[in-house]
Order: structure tokens, then sequence, then C-alpha cells
């Protein structure tokens, strides 16, 4: 059977209010496609709590810096159809740019703070693009349910946040990230590696796991922790920190290690930046 796929807002929101009459609680899984296993655990995640599972497949222009990688972003929209159906997915939202933003868009949604180290700091704006697509997704959608995964972390908290902040009626779940064998994060971006840098990789997952390990055995000292995980990743040359730090669920620095603490890293292999993170409390 192939999967329902819906180009406009309108096609869309007819196909949910229909679920929706006929009693279904809607999940939505807001995605930018390119499906790998992670996105694939989302959706059947959200098929087994939901009876009417939306999945979009959107590359948002808007969360993607001038010197970024939008053009290049991976597109492939037959492979998604089949991942999602196969997965449990009842339709699949795929707008062109022009459905979701047919006139300039002057209206933003910005969640402060949160926003503010790790990736946002490296990223202006990402967020600020993210946070509106998601909101105007959810407007969309109105899902009882959305879907997004801890692989990342800041992400999931703008999100939560501004749920929060902005009363929205929906339920936000977190789903835990789906790793290669090796450890490395299953991520789109992850196709741009060369075989050099894919064999390096694994190290960011190393480095984490080092720190969540010294978390664990009791070391309290940020400074040290992340000290540990630098040596780690500086033995594989391929690889380039641009952040390694601990937050806390607010994304807030930390100098010491406490209770619901996360190590969060963003690493360059060539042109490719990768992000991963880990709870280390
Ligand atoms: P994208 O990178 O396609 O990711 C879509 C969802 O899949 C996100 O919630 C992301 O956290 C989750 N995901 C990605 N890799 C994962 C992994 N290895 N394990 C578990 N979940 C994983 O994130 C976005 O798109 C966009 O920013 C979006 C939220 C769709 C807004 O445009």
């Amino acid at each position: 059977m192939t999967i329902a796929v819906a180009n406009t807002i309108a096609e869309t929101r007819d196909r949910v209010a229909a679920a929706r009459t006929a009693g279904a609680r809607i999940g939505l899984v807001p995605t930018m496609g390119a499906l790998h296993a992670g996105h694939a655990k989302l959706i059947e995640t959200a098929h087994a709590e939901c009876g009417f599972v939306v999945v979009s497949v959107f590359v948002n222009p808007l969360q993607f810096g001038p010197n970024e990688d939008f053009q290049r972003y991976p597109r492939a929209l037959p492979a998604d159809l089949e991942i999602s159906g196969s997965r449990g997915a009842d339709l699949v939202f795929a707008p062109a740019v022009e459905e979701m933003y047919p006139v300039e868009q002057l209206t933003f949604a910005e969640v402060t703070k949160v926003s503010d180290n790790l990736c946002g700091a490296f990223r202006p704006g990402h967020f600020r693009g993210v946070a509106t697509v998601v909101l105007k997704l959810l407007n969309i959608v109105q899902p009882d349910r959305a879907y997004f995964g801890e692989k990342d972390l800041q992400q999931l908290a703008v999100i939560r946040r501004m749920v929060r902040d902005l009363a929205l009626p929906v339920s936000i779940i977190g789903v835990p990230t789906v790793r290669e064998s090796d450890g490395l994060a299953l991520s789109s971006r992850n196709a741009y590696l060369n075989v050099a840098e894919r064999r390096a990789a694994p190290v960011v997952y190393r480095a984490l796991l080092k720190m969540r390990g010294l978390c664990a055995s009791g070391e309290r000292d940020a400074a040290v922790v992340k000290n540990a995980a630098f040596d780690v990743i500086h033995a594989e040359p391929l690889a380039k920190v641009q952040y390694l730090e601990l937050v806390n669920a607010e994304m807030q620095l930390v100098d010491r290690v406490d209770e619901g603490v996360y190590a969060a890293a963003a690493v360059w292999f060539g042109t490719t930046r990768l992000i991963d993170n880990i709870r280390c409390l």
C-alpha cells in the first residue's frame, strides 16, 4: 500500500480533521527528510501511541545560515515515503517552500536563553528558524503529541520551552538517540562523510562516554571532565571540536556536575559538522 502524501496545508488539515472525527489521537513527527533509522524510531514510537501519524518532510530554509548546507542537504522523498509507510505513518506532509512561506515570513518564534549556548552560539538564527517552523507545523496539524529526538538536545529543549511558554496544547515526546554499532549517532549529514571521516567519527561518542564515566565515578569538576574528553578527541587528527560542554536541562553551562547534567559536543570532520550528547548524571 502506498502512503498518502499531501503537499498543501489545506489537504493536510482535511485529512487530519477526518482522522480526528473518527476518534484518532494525532501524532506529528517533524523531519527534514533523508530518513534513517533514527527518524524511523520516532515514527514507530508515534505509531505505537497514536491512531493517526503525520510525518512532515520539509527542508526548512529558515533554519539554515547563509553559508550552511541548505542547497546540498540530502533530499530523498521516494525513499522517505517508503520508510514512513513501513513504520506506520498515515500521512506524509511534504510541502514546497512556497507552500510554507508563500510571502516573506515576518513572524518568528524565538526562545531566548535556551538558544544562547551550544549550537545557538555558532548558528545565529538557527533555533529561531526551528522554533518558527515547528510552531507552524503544530498549527497546521494540531497534533495531540509531537515526537523529537534526544539526538538534538538543544532543539528538544527549545521546543519544550516554546510549548510551555506559549501554552501550546500538545505533548512533546523525546525519543532516545539511535546509533550505529560503533556508537556514531545516526544523522542525515553522516552521508557527507568520506571513508576516513566516517571511520574517525565515533570518537565523538567515545569522548561523551568518557565524560559520563568520570561523572559516574564521582568526578564533579566540569573542567576536569571536559579536559578528559578533549584528550580523547584530540587523539583523532580528523576531528576538530567546535564545542564540548556540560549543560543543565535549560542548556546553561555548569561548573559542577549535578543530577540532570548533559555532555554535548559539536565536532567538524572535514566540511561536515556532527553533534551528539549524552546524559552524564
Ligand atoms: P531532522 O534533522 O530531519 O530530524 C528530525 C527528527 O529526528 C528530530 O527530532 C531529530 O532529533 C530526530 N533524529 C535525528 N537523528 C536521530 C537519531 N539518531 N536518533 C533519534 N532521533 C533522531 O531536526 C530536524 O530535522 C529539524 O530541525 C526539524 C525539527 C524537522 C525542524 O525543521
